[in-house]
């Protein structure tokens, strides 16, 4: 059951310090999902703790797993065949979990996962996901909500996965996790290069999968008659690392981010140096330090290496109080704008043109009471409330507990002032 609480945010304060970043939400939801392809126990580090990898765990605990979590360190075993039906109260809180559906039908040859559903960010199909299944060789029906999908033998084939808005992350994941066991060798064209998907083929990999291409476009997958145990550390989250780099320039801060894989976050890196901020890396710590003159910059999500869709909102607070006009557009999620109306109670000039918003830059923002609509749109709102003038009250903050661990204690780590109401 969600309790309802909201954040507050007493704004206006410089940021000053460190913060360290945690393992990626979107790789380990995959991953964990993975481990369905073999019987023998795998070990998973670095998980972050969030609503997200919680349910994740809980559906493969369903499913036959038996989990064992010791803090960001999660042991997965198995005794006894596995299930093979994804329930819909599981697979309807979390997208993610549609993942299941390859490593399900890939070991057991039969598997029947809820559809996910659309949510706020926009319409949200699987097309791509069951095309590729059924070029391998996989009956699907679709029954009552449900995907029921059976193969007596999966088999390799050449697959072009590229769909209106591009590459799908969950896509290659789902097609890679039923190739590595089938029959022969599976090309898949217009892979996501997402760095989550090249982790994914990484873990696989690990457990004897026989993977060429991983990060790019192209992967080729020889299948193998059995995967083994294998042990495996989560990369740093990016999105968050480009969440916090966001709260540092929205409030005028320098401070140092542990953890950081900045490769993986070249072109908002490269965008935010065109805004005037400076960066600095010693080791794994990336220093973000802000200059006085800041500049509008207009940005468009694309798939990887692109600018990313889940940092779109956060770089839209940025862009709201920087003077001057700049537009941002999403070509991954054309829909997703839900935070523009809250970002506008706060005291932001944006409007909505079809496909894109339009930014008219602002001096100050001011705290008002708003709503988180999801996990991204959040965060996008504790930037605006952290460098808004006053008290900013985000109410509906577990869409943010899907995706950011220990927020609360790591913006207080840096001296942030926020606390937690009931709502
Ligand atoms: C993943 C991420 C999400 C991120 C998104 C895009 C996870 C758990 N989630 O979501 O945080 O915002 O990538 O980087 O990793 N599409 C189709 N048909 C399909 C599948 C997708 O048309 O069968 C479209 C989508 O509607 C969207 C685009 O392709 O317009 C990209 O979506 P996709 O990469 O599949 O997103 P997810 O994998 O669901």
């Amino acid at each position: 059951m969600i309790q309802l609480e909201k954040m507050m945010i007493e704004g206006g304060r410089p940021l000053k310090g460190e913060v360290k970043i945690s393992g990626s939400k979107n790789a380990t939801l995959p991953i964990l999902a993975a481990t369905l392809l073999t019987d023998e126990p795998c070990v998973v580090d670095n998980v972050p703790q969030l609503r997200d990898t919680k349910t994740m765990l809980r559906l493969i605990e369903s499913l036959g797993k038996k989990v064992v979590v010791e803090g960001n360190r999660v042991r997965i075993s198995q005794h006894g065949p596995l299930k093979t039906v994804a329930d819909y109260k599981m697979v309807s809180t979390m997208r993610g979990s549609f993942c299941v559906l390859g490593p399900l039908l890939a070991k057991m040859k039969k598997a029947k996962v809820s559809l996910p559903g659309g949510c706020v960010i926009g319409v949200r199909p699987v097309d791509l996901h069951l095309k590729g299944l059924k070029a391998m060789g996989t009956k699907i029906d679709v029954e009552g909500g449900y995907v029921i999908a059976r193969a007596k033998q999966l088999k390799g084939d050449l697959i072009y996965l590229g769909g209106t808005f591009g590459s799908s992350v969950l896509a290659t994941a789902n097609l890679m996790m039923a190739a590595v066991l089938a029959q022969g060798t599976t090309v898949i064209e217009c892979a996501a290069c997402e760095p989550e998907v090249e982790d994914l083929a990484n873990f696989l990999i690990k457990m004897g999968a026989q993977i060429q291409g991983q990060g790019s476009p192209r992967l080729v997958i020889k299948g193998v008659k059995r995967l083994h145990g294998a042990e495996f550390r989560i990369s740093p989250d990016r999105i968050e690392t480009g969440t916090y780099i966001l709260m540092a320039v929205a409030t005028g801060s320098t401070i140092t981010i542990r953890d950081v894989n900045e490769s993986q976050l070249l072109v908002l890196i490269d965008k935010l140096q065109e805004h005037g901020v400076r960066f600095s890396k010693k080791g794994d710590a990336l220093t973000v330090q802000c200059q006085k003159r800041r500049f509008p910059v207009s940005v468009t999500t694309y798939p990887y290496p692109g600018f990313p869709t889940d940092l779109q909102a956060q770089f839209m607070a940025v862009m709201a109080l920087t003077p001057g006009v700049s537009v941002i557009e999403d070509k991954v999620f054309p829909d997703r704008f839900m935070h523009i109306a809250e970002l506008n109670r706060m005291g932001a000039q944006i409007r909505r043109e079809t496909n894109a918003a339009v930014i008219q830059g602002v001096k100050q923002l001011y705290g008002a009471p708003v709503m988180a609509s999801d996990l991204r749109a959040s965060a996008a709102l504790v930037i605006a409330g952290l460098a808004a003038q006053g008290k900013t009250e985000i109410q509906r903050i577990y869409h943010l507990e899907r995706g950011y661990e220990h927020l609360d204690e790591k913006l207080k780590g840096l001296g942030a002032k926020v606390w937690r109401e009931k709502g």
